[in-house]
C-alpha cells in the first residue's frame, strides 16, 4: 500500500486506527478486484443461461444485468460486501480525524490568518442545491457540507484520507494524479495553448487543482466546490503541499466570473453527482466562461451505450446501494445534444483519452 503523501492536514491515527485502516483497504481490494472476476464468471455461467431460458436472448441493458444478479447469490453477496466495505472505510477513517478534529481546524484558521500564496473566499449563505444535499453522497457521513463545529474541516479530512485509501494510492501521494495527467495531456495534444487561468470544478479537497497547479505553475489555478468544510481544508493542505490555488465557495452552474475568463475549464467526478438540468447548466456556464481557443475537459464515466452490460450494471451498483443518485442518469445522457444545447459547435468538440483509459475519458469536451 503506498503512503499518502504528507501535509500538515492528515491526522495521526494511533497503531490500532492505522491497523483497521490497512484491514479497510485491504477488505476493499478483495471487494473491487476478486469478487468482481467471480461475479463475471457467475453471470456468464450461471445468471445469463437462466435469462437467456426465460427471453430467448442474453441481457442488453444494465438494467436488466442488475435486475437478473441481484436474484443470484452471488450477486447479493457482492452487494452487500460492497456497501459493507464503503461504509467500514468511511467508519475508520473517522476515528483518527474525531480525535484531531480541534486541532487541524486550528491549522485550518492559522493557515488562512497567514500570508498564503493561494486563497479561500467562503460564502456563508450559499444554497447547497438538492442534487448535492438530499443524501449522503457515496454514503460519506455527514456529507460535503455538514458543519460539526466552528470552521470545520471534517467533511474535507475524510475525504482526503478516505479517497487516498479507497484508491490503494492509485490516485497519487496527494489524489493529484488526474491534475498532472490533463496538464500533460494539454502538453501534448495542444502545445500552443499557454493557460493563464485555469478552472476545476467541483474540487472537493483540491485533488486535481493541486496536481494542474504543480504541473502548470505559470497558470493561475481557481478550484471552486460547494462544501465550507472540503474548502478550508482544501486550502490549508494546497498551502501545506505548497503549490497555491484560489479556492471558492461557487456553484458551477452560475459561477459569477466575467465571459471569457478562462483558458481551460476541468472538472473530474463532478458530472456524475449532479442533476440532469445542472449538467446542461455547468456546460452553458462552461461555455460562457472559456475565452476563445479555451479548452474544456470534464472528466466523468463513458456512456452505457459503450459498456457491456454487467460492466455498466457494476458502475450503475452506486446509483441504487451507494448514493450516488444520478450516475444511471448521467450514463444515459445524450452527449451530442447536451454539447449544442450549451452553445457549442461539433466542430469544437475533442476526444481526450488520459493514459490507461478504456474509454474517452470526458464526453463533455471542446475547444472554443
Ligand atoms: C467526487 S467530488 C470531485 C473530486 C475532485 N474533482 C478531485 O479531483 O478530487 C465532487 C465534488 O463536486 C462538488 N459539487 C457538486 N455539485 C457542484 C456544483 N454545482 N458546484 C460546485 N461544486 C459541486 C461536490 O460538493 C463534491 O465535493
Amino acid at each position: 500500500m503506498p503512503q499518502q503523501g504528507f501535509h500538515s492536514m492528515l491526522p495521526v491515527p494511533t497503531h490500532d486506527e492505522a491497523a483497521r485502516e490497512n484491514y479497510s483497504v485491504t477488505f476493499r481490494n478483495m471487494v473491487m478486484n476478486a469478487i468482481p472476476d467471480g461475479e463475471r464468471l457467475v453471470y456468464e455461467r450461471r445468471a445469463v443461461p437462466v435469462f437467456e431460458k426465460e427471453h430467448g436472448r442474453r441481457p442488453r441493458t444494465r438494467q436488466e444485468a442488475r435486475k437478473l444478479m441481484e436474484r443470484d447469490p452471488y450477486g447479493q453477496m457482492s452487494s452487500a460486501l460492497r456497501r459493507l466495505s464503503q461504509e467500514v472505510l468511511w467508519d475508520t477513517v473517522s476515528d483518527s480525524i474525531e480525535r484531531d478534529l480541534p486541532e487541524l481546524v486550528a491549522r485550518a484558521r492559522k493557515t488562512r490568518s497567514g500570508k498564503t500564496r493561494g486563497s479561500l473566499e467562503l460564502t456563508p449563505g450559499t444554497e447547497i442545491p438538492r442534487y448535492v444535499g438530499a443524501v449522503d453522497i457515496h454514503a460519506m457521513p455527514g456529507n460535503y457540507d455538514e458543519e460539526r463545529t466552528a470552521d470545520d474541516v471534517f467533511a474535507g479530512a475524510l475525504y482526503d484520507r478516505g479517497v487516498f485509501l479507497r484508491y490503494g494510492g492509485a490516485r497519487g501521494p496527494y489524489n493529484e494524479r488526474v491534475g498532472t495527467q490533463i496538464a500533460d495531456w494539454i502538453r501534448a495534444n495542444y502545445p500552443g495553448l499557454k493557460p493563464r487561468r485555469i478552472l476545476e470544478m467541483g474540487c472537493a479537497v483540491g485533488g486535481t487543482a493541486v496536481g494542474l497547479a504543480a504541473a502548470m505553475p505559470e497558470a493561475e489555478v481557481y478550484a471552486i466546490e460547494l462544501g465550507a468544510p472540503m474548502l478550508r481544508y482544501a486550502h490549508a493542505r494546497a498551502e501545506s503541499i505548497g503549490t497555491p490555488v484560489h479556492f471558492a465557495q461557487r456553484n458551477a452552474e452560475h459561477t459569477g466570473w466575467a465571459d471569457g475568463y478562462f483558458d481551460v475549464i476541468c472538472s473530474f467526478a463532478l458530472m456524475h453527482e449532479t442533476s440532469t438540468s445542472a449538467c446542461q447548466n455547468i456546460l452553458k456556464e462552461s461555455h460562457r466562461l472559456l475565452a476563445p481557443g479555451g479548452l474544456m475537459l470534464h472528466l466523468d464515466i463513458p456512456a452505457w451505450k459503450h459498456l457491456d452490460p454487467l460492466d455498466a450494471a457494476r458502475i450503475d451498483w452506486d446509483t441504487h446501494y451507494n448514493a450516488e443518485p444520478f450516475i444511471g442518469k448521467l450514463g444515459d445522457l445524450d452527449t451530442d445534444a447536451v454539447m449544442l444545447k450549451a452553445g457549442f459547435r461539433p466542430d469544437q468538440f475533442i476526444e481526450v483519452r488520459l493514459p490507461g483509459a478504456r474509454h474517452p475519458s470526458s464526453r463533455f469536451a471542446a475547444r472554443k
